[in-house]
């Protein structure tokens, strides 16, 4: 089957083979734990002294805005390294891809690039001398972006300190490249964003937002076997693999984000914006790999661009998410469990509470039909992001030592059927995966 969190599993390997296989069984999109760089060095701070010059150039600070818009940072900078100096890797079954440095060093940065170079880079995928570059970097989604914002980029990236500094050498899998040209040829449209001139202003910021830059599709979509997003069933959720500690992968389910009822159908318009500026709203917080895209990316864009975003996603096509829901005995199996671990803070009625935790009852989380994240969330406990207040709420533990994975597949399958939630069964062998 095309779609469904399934797919990103193990795919078996047709002729055109390693590459596209990688891609595939990355998960595409993976960040390091941690990623978390440090601040991009500002392009000028003058501190008190009354500055002479040095005014700000709008194409340049514009630049900025839309390199944090992109989440570029994110994936270009190590643990531990200078921010857009590349070196993240990629981990895959086959080995590591790794990001390059696109600070404008020389030698081993992107200072030879002229704008039409990062043009070419973004809109297409090719780097110069006909490199094509894997999607891991998301040309697919950046390809929506106008000249004038690239260029904008660019002109930004090119006030950057440079840094010398050369990522390891990719794994030999990674070699050849060529097989790229086929898979553009089979899946990448490549072309800017339309304006839907039927819509207002707002939602086509919105979509120009999320559906470039903002690649939010690369984690949130499914994709085919080929790892090319499933544009039949876009926003339906996705699945990617987060290292978090050398050579450890976890893997997690990108919840759907349409507004359908095991989506975000309970989200509103404020609370889908003030999860992306804050990290946080009352139906749920940030705790996994959307640490780093908030932290580093939609929390710095204006009032204004998210609410945007968050217009365009609540217009989304609903897509139901699939799967016989799990019932009957399989869910009250799990009712002690939840009564003695889970009820304090999420509430008899799954409702959450202010001071407590958020609701449980229409969770996209809970019921995303590949149960990764929410696993995730009971063995190892919810992630809290480093500078985002969780508020009044509790802090919630870890039951991986607690629990066994029968009695978190049980509880997970309480939760899953109680309170109007539908979502297929979790078996022990799912937990088991997680740990
Ligand atoms: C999801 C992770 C991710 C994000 C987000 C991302 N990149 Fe990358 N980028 C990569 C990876 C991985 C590579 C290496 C690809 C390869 O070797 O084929 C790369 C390669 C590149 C290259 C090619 C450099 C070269 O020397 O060949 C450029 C330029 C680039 N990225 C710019 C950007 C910019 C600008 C942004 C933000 C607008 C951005 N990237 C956002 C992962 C990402
Ligand atoms: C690197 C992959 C990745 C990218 C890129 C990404 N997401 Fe997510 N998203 C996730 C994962 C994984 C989760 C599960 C919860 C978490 O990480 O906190 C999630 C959860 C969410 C949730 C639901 C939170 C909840 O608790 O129910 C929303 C809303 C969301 N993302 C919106 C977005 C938007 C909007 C974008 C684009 C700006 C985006 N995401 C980009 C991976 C991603
Ligand atoms: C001490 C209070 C507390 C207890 C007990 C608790 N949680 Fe939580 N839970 C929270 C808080 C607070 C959050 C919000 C995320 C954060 O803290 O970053 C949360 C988040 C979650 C989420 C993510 C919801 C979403 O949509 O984003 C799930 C799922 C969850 N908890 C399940 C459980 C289960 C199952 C149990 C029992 C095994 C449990 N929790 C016990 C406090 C608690």
């Amino acid at each position: 089957m095309l779609s469904g969190p399934g797919s990103l599993r193990r795919a078996h390997f047709g002729p055109l083979s390693a590459f596209l296989a990688l891609w595939l069984l990355s998960g595409g999109v993976s960040y390091a734990a941690d990623s978390t760089p440090e601040a991009a060095p500002a392009a000028a701070a003058p501190a008190a002294a009354p500055p002479a010059e040095a005014p700000i150039d709008p194409q340049v600070a514009r630049g900025k805005y839309l390199t944090d818009a992109g989440d570029c940072v994110s994936c270009h900078t190590r643990k531990g390294g200078a921010a857009f100096a590349g070196g993240l890797g990629f981990p895959t079954p086959f080995g590591t891809l790794y990001s390059s440095n696109i600070t404008p060093d020389n030698e081993t940065g992107i200072g030879k690039w002229t704008a039409a170079d990062l043009r070419k880079a973004m809109h297409e995928g090719i780097a110069p001398g006909g490199k094509h570059l894997f999607p891991a970097f998301p040309y697919t989604a950046f390809t929506k972006v106008t000249d004038q914002d690239v260029e904008a980029i660019f002109a930004y990236l090119k006030t950057l300190k440079a840094e010398t500094y050369r990522p390891p050498a990719n794994s030999p899998a990674f070699a050849m490249r060529w097989p790229m040209a086929i898979w553009n040829a089979l899946f990448f449209k490549p072309g800017r964003y339309v304006p839907d001139a039927s819509k207002p202003a707002e939602w086509n910021t919105g979509a120009y937002l999320v559906e470039g830059l903002g690649h939010c599709s690369a984690c949130h979509s499914p994709r085919n076997m080929f790892m090319a997003e499933v544009q039949e069933r876009a926003y339906a959720g996705g699945a990617i693999m987060d290292e978090v500690a050398e050579g450890k992968v976890r893997r997690w389910s990108a919840v759907n984000l349409t507004s359908a009822k095991g989506g975000l159908a309970a989200w509103t318009v404020e609370h889908l914006a003030s999860y992306l500026k804050t990290g946080v709203s009352d139906v749920a917080g940030t705790f996994g790999p959307m640490n780093d895209v908030i932290v580093n990316s939609t929390s710095k864009l204006t009032d204004d661009d998210v609410k945007a975003m968050a217009v365009y996603l609540k217009g989304l096509p609903v897509q139901e998410n699939q799967g016989q829901p799990v019932s009957g005995a399989d869910v009250q199996a799990g009712a002690e469990i939840y009564k003695k671990r889970c009820d304090e803070c999420h509430g008899s009625s799954g409702s959450g509470g202010m001071f407590t935790a958020p609701p449980l009852a229409g969770s996209a989380i809970v019921q995303a039909t590949d149960p990764a994240s929410l696993l995730n969330v009971i063995l190892y406990a919810p992630k809290r992001a480093e500078g985002i207040s969780y508020g009044e709420w509790e802090t919630m533990k870890p039951y991986a030592d607690v629990l066994s994975d029968a009695e978190i597949a049980s509880v997970a399958n309480y939760i899953r059927g109680s309170w109007d939630n539908k979502a297929p069964a979790v078996k022990p062998a799912d937990v088991a995966a997680q740990r």
